[in-house]
């Protein structure tokens, strides 16, 4: 039986046994309802740590007041399951009293990698964020962490903070994994009717239009987000939030396209908000899909 471990100091005591074995501790965060883009990022992390740890705490400093904290998905025997299943050797399930014994007063700020694309339409989401990953740093003490690149800017924002901030922790950064008609998998894809669901097949079908676009000689930004949000019009059930063509590195709007251009967009579906990205130069193809 896998260990499942809910307590702090005995989630920093598993590891710490670990790293005195001569192991090094890996270290998937993520908030459960876990589907194959989480379970390759286990895959991921079995590859380059000697003993895994794949954490679920849906995060409430990371929801906004209207957002989806209490109906957010949850079906923790399944992630246990899902994540034995997979090679991890211990589950992390921490309550919310005890990663919040109060109101945290000292937080992580994100700077200016939240001042565009998802930063500024989340008022406080990414500060929640790096504050929950580096909480989970601090119990976990792993050796290396993985995230998705479908979350570019968390994931962006976390190599920065860990980068900032002197934290002696590895980030591996693990492609989209895609549905086969190339939606990106979420957990809040749950939340999508089929007609919806049919629909937002347009979002990745948009983003690849514009590397398409790209790779056919368009430079022009503009006309690259143009495209997306002209395919994305055709969808009534689709209502775009953004899209923008940003640096992979600052997260701030590219004045040219060059193949390392993000094109990220976020969207609401019925209930959802779903968001997706393409690096230009790569395309939608060469992300995971699923067969
Ligand atoms: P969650 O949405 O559960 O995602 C956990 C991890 O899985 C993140 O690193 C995310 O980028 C990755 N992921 C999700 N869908 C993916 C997909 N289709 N392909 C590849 N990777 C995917 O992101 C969070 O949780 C939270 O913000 C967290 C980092 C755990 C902090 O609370």
């Amino acid at each position: 039986m896998m260990l499942r471990i809910s307590g702090l100091q005995e989630m920093r005591e598993w590891s710490r046994s670990n790293r005195v074995e001569g192991r090094k501790v890996g270290l998937v965060p993520t908030m459960g309802y876990l589907h194959e883009g989480h379970l390759r990022l286990i895959d991921r992390g079995r590859g380059a740590a000697d003993a895994l740890a794949v954490s679920v705490f849906v995060n409430p400093i990371q929801f906004g007041p209207s957002e989806d904290f209490l109906t957010y998905p949850r079906d923790i025997e399944r992630d246990i399951e899902l994540i034995e299943h997979r090679g991890g050797d211990c589950v992390f399930v921490p309550e919310a009293a005890a990663m919040y014994r109060s109101e945290p007063v000292v937080t992580v700020a994100p700077g200016s990698i939240a001042a565009h694309l998802c930063g500024p339409r989340r008022p406080g989401h990414f500060e929640g964020v790096l504050t929950v990953v580096a909480k989970l740093f601090n119990v976990v003490e792993p050796d290396m962490a993985v995230f998705g690149r479908k979350d570019v800017q968390q994931a962006r924002a976390i190599t920065r903070m860990v980068e900032d901030l002197d934290f002696a922790v590895q980030i591996l950064v693990a492609p989209t994994v895609r549905e086969p008609d190339g939606l990106a998998m979420s957990s809040r894809n749950s939340y999508l009717s089929p007609e919806e669901r049919t629909a937002a097949a347009s979002i990745p079908a948009s983003l690849e239009a514009a590397h398409h676009q790209f790779v056919s000689g368009v430079t022009d930004v503009g006309a690259l987000v143009a495209t997306t949000r002209e395919i994305l019009a055709r969808e009534r059930l689709i209502e775009v939030d953004y899209t923008e063509a940003v640096d992979p590195d600052t997260m701030a709007p590219a004045s040219v396209a060059d193949p390392e251009t993000i094109v990220a967009l976020a969207a609401r579906v019925g209930k959802a908000r779903l968001i997706d990205n393409v690096v230009l130069g790569a395309g939608v193809q060469a992300d995971e899909i699923l067969e």
